[in-house]
């Protein structure tokens, strides 16, 4: 069955062990955030887990974070898959989206408030670089549409509590968001805009997959989950939003109105700079009769943010080299955890077909995404698994001959911090392409054959030291013993 909103899904990452509730009375201007920090920052990936603080100073509704993003386990979870099939769960729901479903009435309206109630101080938002950040951020997701085509956009954009009835949204030039603001501001009309706290869990990871502008985030959502997503319409403006939402926060964006935006923590790992950005007012704030607050925590990497979008893009490049390049020799892609789904690292398993086709796959992905640093290996290497991703590159890489690096490039969003300084000045970047792939033959491997070592298990057994699962690693390794 999948889940019908997040609370379906709390219940079965908190049995797996993998949230974990917090009891003692904490501060969601300072502790929250702390905390979350030293989650990602101390523990290993395997042990890391989502935080759901049951009781927030001064707030009845409890906050929730890394619930998702704790790790790829509980992405695996949110998507109903095992770690391994996350990206053809993804390239499933591209090819198969699923159109919404509008209904009329929704428990994310089980509440209305307007006008002066319509205030955000009901909410416990989270100031996620304490000491730091100007303000409490709303970091969830956004909802808007282009006034002509009716275009939807649905992602994820920072948004800055300027006081209890505005806020500064991080709407950059260029993203999808922004083309569909100006669609309205443009012509001197106010732009609706929704922030979506807390749904399905399908909403929530195909809002970061990047994907080319007018296709619905939404239908994909419904491609992940297997069934249409429920939207209802919002009820100050004209946008529609996901049903089983816990809180909708509704606004509207009138044109030329702008106001700073920062200091913030960066998902790259530095305080980003200050920039105007659009203010938006409160029109409404609508939400459950008890409801739960969900913020993901970015910043410093590893971070939710940065677990979340990397995996939702490995299918996204998947699927775009298989179905739009008609490359398929690619077997598989893994995006490093450490930096996000942006400037990150990518390694690719590929089958080479012919002199300089590693580089090839690896120039496609530089040139058509937002990854620094591309590294082509075989199918015989675990991309999942560091250690075996570094014996490719010294067994099988030569850098003089191996090596791409790709200039004169335009970082869009100034996000980059080794070209851009603390002022806001930006130089243009630089990409690498790795291809480790194996071009010539370097013989046997220095392994016992297969039949042997799988006898071998058996006497370690009798010998009677611990027990072990056989890495991916050994197993691709003895295969081609
Ligand atoms: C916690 C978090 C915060 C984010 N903040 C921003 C942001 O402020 N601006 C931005 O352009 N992208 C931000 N992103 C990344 C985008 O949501 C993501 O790349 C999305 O796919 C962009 O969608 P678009 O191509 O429709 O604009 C954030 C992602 C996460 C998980």
């Amino acid at each position: 069955m999948p889940y019908r909103d997040m609370r379906d899904y709390l219940a079965i990452v908190e049995q797996r062990g993998l949230v974990k509730r917090i009891h003692r009375e904490v501060d969601h201007n300072w502790e929250v955030a702390c905390l979350a920090k030293w989650m990602y920052q101390a523990l290993p990936v395997d042990q890391r887990f989502g935080m759901y603080f049951q009781n927030i100073k001064g707030s009845k509704i409890p906050v929730i974070t890394g619930a998702l993003g704790a790790c790829p386990e509980s992405v695996a979870l949110a998507l109903q898959c095992d770690v391994e099939q996350i990206n053809d769960k993804v390239v499933g729901a591209l090819r198969n989206p699923i159109k919404p479903r509008i209904v009329d009435t929704a428990v994310c309206q089980e509440t209305v408030l307007t006008g002066q109630r319509a205030s955000l101080d009901t909410l416990p938002i989270v100031t996620w670089t304490p000491g730091k950040d100007k303000a409490p951020y709303l970091t969830t997701i956004v909802v808007t549409r282009d006034h002509d085509t009716g275009v939807r956009n649905m992602a994820v954009y920072r948004t800055m509590v300027r006081d209890n009835r505005s806020v500064v949204v991080n709407l950059s030039p260029g993203r999808q968001g922004t083309r569909n603001v100006r669609t309205w501001t443009e012509k001197g009309k106010k732009a609706p805009i929704a922030w979506v706290i807390a749904t399905e869990p399908t909403v929530h990871l195909a809002t970061v997959a990047n994907l080319p502008y007018g296709r619905d985030e939404i239908e994909m959502a419904g491609g992940l989950k297997g069934e249409p997503i429920d939207l209802v319409r919002c009820k100050t403006i004209d946008l529609l939003v996901p049903a089983n939402a816990e809180i909708i926060v509704e606004a509207e964006i009138a044109p030329g109105d702008l106001d700073d935006e920062g200091p913030f923590g960066e998902f790259a790992g530095y305080m980003g700079v200050v920039d105007k950005r659009p203010v938006a007012h409160i029109t409404a704030v609508t939400h459950r009769r008890d409801p739960i607050y969900y913020g993901y925590t970015s910043q410093m990497p590893p971070s939710e943010s940065t677990t979340i979008q990397s995996l939702m893009n490995a299918g996204v490049i998947l699927q775009m080299l298989r179905d739009h390049i008609g490359e398929q020799s690619v077997h598989d892609v893994w995006i490093d955890l450490t930096f996000g789904g942006l400037l990150a690292h990518c390694v690719v398993a590929m089958t080479p077909q012919f002199p300089g086709h590693g580089k090839r796959v690896g120039r496609t992905i530089a040139d058509t995404t937002l990854l620094k640093r591309v590294t082509v290996v075989d199918a015989d290497v675990d991309i999942r698994d560091h250690s075996h991703v570094e014996w490719a590159m010294n067994s099988r890489f030569s850098p003089q001959r191996d090596t791409v690096i790709i200039d004169d490039v335009y970082v869009p969003l100034q996000i980059d911090p080794s070209v851009r300084n603390a002022h806001g000045v930006v130089t243009q970047s630089s990409k690498i392409v790795l291809d480790a792939t194996q071009k010539i033959d370097s013989g046997l491997f220095s392994l016992p054959p297969k039949d042997m070592m799988m006898k071998a298990l058996n006497v370690w057994k009798e010998c009677g030291l611990p027990e072990f699962r056989i890495p991916k690693r050994a197993k691709l390794r003895l295969d081609n013993s």
